[in-house]
């Protein structure tokens, strides 16, 4: 909740158009109090899996009755088999996330991040970013206390970390190997608040938010010749690691890219 907007039925029923598959996906929304009850009518109706969204991905936890490593690691689902009733939970935003990185053959070992944001996609970033060995991660957000909190979850998984004040960005210096904006920022066109002296041709710049492709933060990384990943690619890389999960095949992936790429 909300789902109105969501891409994932777009994208997953290409992906079944394309390998002719008789599955079907579709977007249910469950109001914040109405979690137990909405799980509990996905399972009488028998579905082979679902994803999890916005405000369900941690409370889900509750409600499962396995889950895998990543899940446990980042504390959140978003994505589920039910087995007869049995519910297994999954979380592909981490790898998600990691990799478009990989694909483009950026180290990622030893590097200085740049992190905006402490809500739900966080976490699973600095996960990510953590299992790839990195060296640091400055996290920086609106609400201070919440970004103190994820450098605590980053040292428990012993990547050095700092939290910064969003009104003390300015005091930032140097350039970072990433930048990666996991905040709602750039979801209304809002001007970059990432000073660009924190950007150069060897950084790579990664905003989550995938509408607009173009947010003003990868408007400014362009113009410093940054290295650039955006939101639409963590989107597709998550969906088809939830297809393979639920199918146990290869997703389509350049379909399930075509998909979408029309609406934007
Ligand atoms: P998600 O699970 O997708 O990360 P979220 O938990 O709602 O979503 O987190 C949204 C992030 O965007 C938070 O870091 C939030 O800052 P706060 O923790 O201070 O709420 C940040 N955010 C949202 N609107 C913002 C704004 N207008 N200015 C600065 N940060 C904002």
């Amino acid at each position: 909740d909300p789902i109105d907007h969501s891409l994932s039925p777009t994208i997953h029923n290409a992906a079944y158009r394309h390998l002719d598959l008789e599955c079907t996906y579709i977007a249910y929304k469950i109001d914040k109090n109405e979690l137990e009850s909405g799980i509990e009518s996905l399972k009488s109706i028998k579905v082979s899996g679902f994803n999890v969204t916005i405000p369900h991905k941690i409370r889900i936890m509750e409600l499962l009755d396995d889950i895998d490593h990543d899940c446990k690691l980042i504390g959140a689902a978003n994505t589920i088999v039910n087995d007869n009733g049995s519910l297994k939970g999954y979380n592909t935003d981490m790898d998600g996330f990691i990799e478009p990185i990989k694909n483009r053959e950026i180290p990622i070992k030893n590097s200085n991040i740049l992190l905006l944001g402490a809500g739900g996609a966080s976490r699973a970033i600095i996960a990510g970013f953590a299992k790839e060995h990195a060296k640091k991660i400055t996290i920086v957000n609106r609400t201070i206390e919440k970004a103190e909190n994820l450098t605590r979850f980053s040292k428990e998984l012993e990547l050095d970390s700092d939290a910064i004040s969003i009104n003390d960005i300015e005091k930032l210096d140097g350039a970072f190997d990433f930048v990666v904006n996991a905040s709602s920022l750039g979801l209304k066109n809002e001007l970059n608040i990432v000073p660009t002296k924190l950007i150069d041709a060897k950084t790579t710049v990664y905003d989550i938010v995938y509408k607009p492709v173009n947010t003003e933060l990868i408007k400014d990384a362009k113009k410093k010749d940054a290295q650039i990943i955006y939101g639409y690619e963590m989107l597709l890389s998550q969906a088809a690691k939830s297809f393979e999960i639920w199918l146990n095949q290869k997703a389509p992936y350049e379909a399930m890219k075509n998909s979408i790429l029309g609406g934007f």
